[in-house]
């Protein structure tokens, strides 16, 4: 089969890295999205958000001829037509909003023609392939739902070294199979295993993976709030039972809990559908997963008014806005949302590497700091909010000297805690014991 001409409608996070890992494939791509300046800058090879490696990606494939972004469809020339639209939580429910999958989809009607191949990305409600095909294959066209699973922060290693690649197809249809092994050819020449299902199940992988990794999640948050109103220690829990192959320590950091764009609203959407779908019972478990989830967020608020309250008032630090390291999405951030919450009654002066701006976009009241100096200069507590590097690697000592502040809530279990004891912090963690500073031996005791 020849290289087939790649078309990816909505140039967001999932598209924009997967038109530039199309075209670094090797395949001719098109990067369709209705906003203009995205377009312009995705052509420029500037990436509208941060994303470690994809503006190299960009440039290389824009360099090489074989990438390009257009505001519409309107004359592009493509094989095989992905759909890479959000599907975000509708305002005022629980539902996916489903307005841009079936704008996109209804925008690509009349371009389609028999032998064409609409491939659905997008994280969708089960029932929405089905759904669609009817429309698709009225033009000739097939439609197949093939789900991503990549992470902000590792999308580009995620697009071309996936763990799995799943086709959703109509029962028999060989030549829309065929046509994604052209695709992902060379990601298949390496190994990776290749699940061929059925319209409903290729949208339930998604989903249940994110209820998975989201319940893995609230699972041990859980545990940190027995471990807390037991004096035992959630970190050592986790490592003592993710020693375990069967359970296995990753994805069982406890602390404020998940956020970002997926998790949140993908288990919410999910629970909806499954009492549409006549499966209510099955999904009760994840209002109680969201329940532990935000509840995290009430306890670092907590913990952080208890330490201010001890300190004798003052501001707080909060190191860290996004909802995770290497991204600067601020979307359903547990950190910013804690931000938000003290500084409705205390001074926050708040600091991320890189969220900066996309977080005075969401809270323009919020302080934020352009250093990390500056946000330590006038605290009284130091609150960790998300684990960038930055903080993980902080030097203690260093920082007792730029900070008045002898208290930090760890909401994310990063620090060091010794060593932050031992630089004459006071240390409180979710689900651990607190940890007072490490009594220094003066000189004068030292010669006694
Ligand atoms: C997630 C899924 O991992 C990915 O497969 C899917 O395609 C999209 O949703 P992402 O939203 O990028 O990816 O973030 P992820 O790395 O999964 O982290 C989600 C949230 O969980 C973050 O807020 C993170 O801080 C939190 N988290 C993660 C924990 O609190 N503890 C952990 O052990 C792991």
């Amino acid at each position: 089969m020849t290289a087939p001409r790649i078309a990816v409608v909505g140039c967001g996070y999932l598209g924009a890295v997967h038109a530039a890992g199309m075209a670094s494939l090797g395949l001719a791509t098109v990067g369709i999205d209705v906003d203009a300046s995205k377009v312009a800058a995705l052509g420029a090879g500037r990436a509208p958000f941060y994303e470690p490696g994809l503006e190299a990606m960009l440039q290389q494939g824009i360099d090489a001829g074989s990438l390009r972004f257009a505001t519409d469809a309107e004359g592009v020339e493509a094989d095989v037509w992905f759909v890479c639209v959000g599907t975000p939580q509708r305002p005022g429910s629980n539902d996916a909003d489903m307005t841009h999958v079936d704008a996109a989809v209804s925008s690509l009607l009349p371009h389609l023609r028999e032998g064409m191949l609409v491939v659905g990305k997008s994280t969708v409600p089960v029932g929405t392939a089905e759904r669609l095909a009817a429309l698709v294959e009225a033009t000739g066209a097939r439609l197949a739902w093939n789900p991503e699973f990549l992470r902000e922060g590792l999308a580009v290693t995620d697009t071309l070294a996936p763990d799995r690649l799943v086709y959703g197809v109509r029962s028999g249809d060989d030549a829309a199979v065929a046509t994604l092994d052209a695709v992902y050819a060379s990601i298949l020449e390496r190994g990776t295993p290749r699940i061929v299902t059925d319209f409903a199940t290729a949208e339930l992988v998604k989903v249940s993976a994110n209820a998975f990794l989201a319940t893995k999640i609230s699972f041990i948050n859980a545990m940190a709030e027995v471990a807390e109103a037991s004096g035992a220690d959630v970190v050592q829990l986790a490592d003592a039972i993710g020693i375990d192959a069967r359970i296995g320590r990753r994805f069982l950091n406890s602390g404020i809990g998940f956020g970002g764009g997926c998790l949140p609203k993908d288990i919410r959407a999910f629970r909806a559908r499954s009492i549409e779908v006549g499966a209510a019972d099955a999904l009760g478990f994840l209002d109680e997963v969201d329940r532990v989830n935000l509840r995290r967020r009430d306890r670092m608020v907590a913990l952080v008014e208890r330490e201010l309250d001890a300190a004798g008032g003052g501001a707080v630090a909060m190191l860290g806005l996004a909802f995770k390291p290497d991204s600067d999405d601020v979307r359903d951030s547990p950190a910013l949302d804690v931000a938000m919450r003290l500084a409705e009654r205390h001074d926050v002066v708040a600091y991320d590497p890189e969220a900066a701006a996309p977080a005075a976009r969401r809270a323009p009241a919020l302080r934020i700091a352009g250093t990390l100096d500056e946000a330590l200069a006038d605290a009284a507590v130091l609150a960790l909010g998300t684990e960038w590097r930055v903080f993980r690697e902080l030097d203690p000592t260093a920082v007792a000297e730029r900070t008045a502040a002898r208290v930090v809530v760890d909401g994310r279990n990063v620090l060091d805690r010794d060593a932050w004891a031992a630089a004459g912090f006071r240390v409180v963690a979710i689900g651990r014991p607190d940890r007072d500073p490490t009594p220094t031996t003066s000189h004068e005791e030292a010669i006694a």
